[in-house]
């Protein structure tokens, strides 16, 4: 994604009702449930970019919680300005935090699923281990789920869709959805949300594969 430092996006973030703080999100950890002020079960999107995703399921979806997940703050702020428009959605919270840190601010077995779209490829092999769907994220995805919970993951990569197969597969991990071509399938396509990403590749004429994992 390329980046534009957009000036007082901290500011902004840190004055937002939207937004759970990095000075009180560890102490959440495994008290999701009073941020929301209930027991529904909580979704979260890592690396939601701008939001698109997250705040539609919500909305969709008012009988679960959800939470979105970016680390840049000129990312988040675009994010905040859908969410703002839609003060009504009570389901809906932001972090601006580093994924890797993610089962310091999830208890175990806290979340009911995760979704990852169009994550940052990271091609050099040296870096593979910051790939959202790597053995290594797996592994704290492991923690954080329930054990009915599934990691559902759509790219227009393929690269790193064959990466995320076999690291699924590595880590002892079902596949129970798998395309290579996810808008030619009626079924998955009911209840798709396009996000921003999915829209531009796919007008591009590129396919967009879509997994969902489960243990
Ligand atoms: C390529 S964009 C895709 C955005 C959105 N999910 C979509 O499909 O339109 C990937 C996003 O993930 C965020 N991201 C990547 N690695 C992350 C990490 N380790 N922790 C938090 N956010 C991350 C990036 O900052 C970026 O906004």
């Amino acid at each position: 994604m390329r980046l534009r430092n957009i000036p007082g996006s901290r500011d902004v973030i840190a004055a937002s009702e939207f937004v759970v703080h990095e000075d009180v999100m560890r102490e959440m950890c495994g008290r999701w449930n009073t941020v929301f002020g209930n027991d529904r079960p909580i979704y979260i999107e890592v690396g939601m970019g701008k939001g698109r995703f997250i705040t539609e399921l919500a909305g969709r979806r008012p009988e679960n919680n959800y939470v979105g997940i970016e680390k840049y703050s000129s990312v988040l702020l675009r994010a905040l300005e859908k969410r703002e428009m839609l003060p009504e959605l009570t389901n809906l919270y932001f972090l601006r935090m580093e994924a890797e840190d993610l089962t310091e601010v999830f208890g175990e077995q806290e979340v009911s699923g995760i979704y990852l779209n169009f994550s940052d490829p990271w091609p050099k092999d040296r870096h593979a281990k910051r790939r959202l769907p790597s053995r290594e994220f797996l592994a704290r995805y492991d923690r954080i789920l329930k054990p009915e919970g599934r990691v559902e993951f759509k790219t227009d990569n393929r690269a790193l869709f064959d990466f995320a197969l076999d690291e699924a597969e590595a880590a002892g991990w079902r596949l129970e959805v798998c395309t290579f071509d996810l808008h030619q399938e009626e079924e998955l396509m009911a209840d798709n949300i396009m996000t921003e990403y999915e829209e531009r590749f796919s007008a591009m004429g590129n396919p967009i594969c879509k997994l969902v994992i489960a243990r």
